[in-house]
């Protein structure tokens, strides 16, 4: 089934940009999926085709307006699948959610522009407010090219017979070995003696060993969870969680 992706945005020509090469693009050559972007703009009312207004209350900056949203959110959005609004203030995208999404049949992506949306439609249309982490970018579109790639990838025969998810970050919930290639040796630099040792299992051990080191290093909050789920698993099942199988 070709998963189905809606971007209501002022700017529809930023799409599908980059989400138009490599896997992304090839997939969406392939019919895996399918990318409508609207211009939120076209569902303005009147003459001057306006999308925005000052906020009540004062302040600085604009608030897209809640009647023109709303009519792009109905001309737009499937309704089988979520509809989420990209913003700072909302749940930080992981790998969890962007799993979840690649299981749905369609996702609607609303990008705010100026200060933002007017808070009654987000309410009325119970949006799942998303953000890519804690910085301000100038609008959502950069937000959605990056969740839709992140999505987009994960669907059944987007990744080619080389690329393998089982090993990458997050997947094991543990960040990714360290890889090396030719020359064995560069600038002085060697490769570290057991990738060369044609040992499959002491490989596995090395790279496991290393990934687990890597992420108590540099994310403590990764390591927490995986140690909690280790201990849960060894607890009440027989064999190992994710990590101790792969890799
Ligand atoms: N729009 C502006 N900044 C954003 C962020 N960090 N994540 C998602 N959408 C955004």
């Amino acid at each position: 089934m070709t998963f189905r992706a809606c971007v209501l945005t002022l700017f529809p020509e930023m799409f599908p940009g980059p989400l138009g090469s490599s896997i992304p693009g090839r997939a969406l050559k392939a019919g895996l999926w399918e990318l409508e972007a609207l211009d939120i703009r076209d569902f303005a009312t009147d003459r001057h085709r306006t999308v925005d207004d000052t906020p009540f209350g004062g302040g600085a900056g604009m608030v897209l307006r809640p009647d023109v949203v709303d009519a792009a959110i109905e001309a737009g959005w499937p309704k089988t699948g979520p509809l989420v609004y990209l913003t700072p203030r909302g749940r930080v995208l992981d790998q969890e959610l962007v799993r979840e999404f690649a299981a749905q049949p369609s996702l609607t992506i609303l990008c705010g522009r100026y200060e933002g949306v007017d808070e009654r439609v987000l309410e009325a249309r119970e949006v799942t407010e998303v953000s890519l982490g804690d910085f301000v970018l100038s609008g959502g579109e950069p937000a959605a090219l990056a969740l839709l790639d992140a999505v987009v990838r994960l669907l059944p025969g987007a990744l080619g017979a080389t690329d393998s998810l089982d090993e990458e970050s997050f997947e094991n919930g543990l960040l990714e070995y360290p890889h090396y290639t030719r020359p064995a040796v560069w600038q002085g630099r060697s490769v570290p003696e057991v990738l060369l040792s044609g040992h499959h299992q002491k490989v596995s051990e090395w790279r496991k060993a290393r990934a687990e080191a890597i992420t108590q290093t540099r994310r403590p909050d990764l390591w927490a969870r995986y140690t909690a789920r280790r201990a849960e698993f060894t607890n009440t099942a027989v064999g190992g969680p994710n990590g101790e199988c792969g890799q």
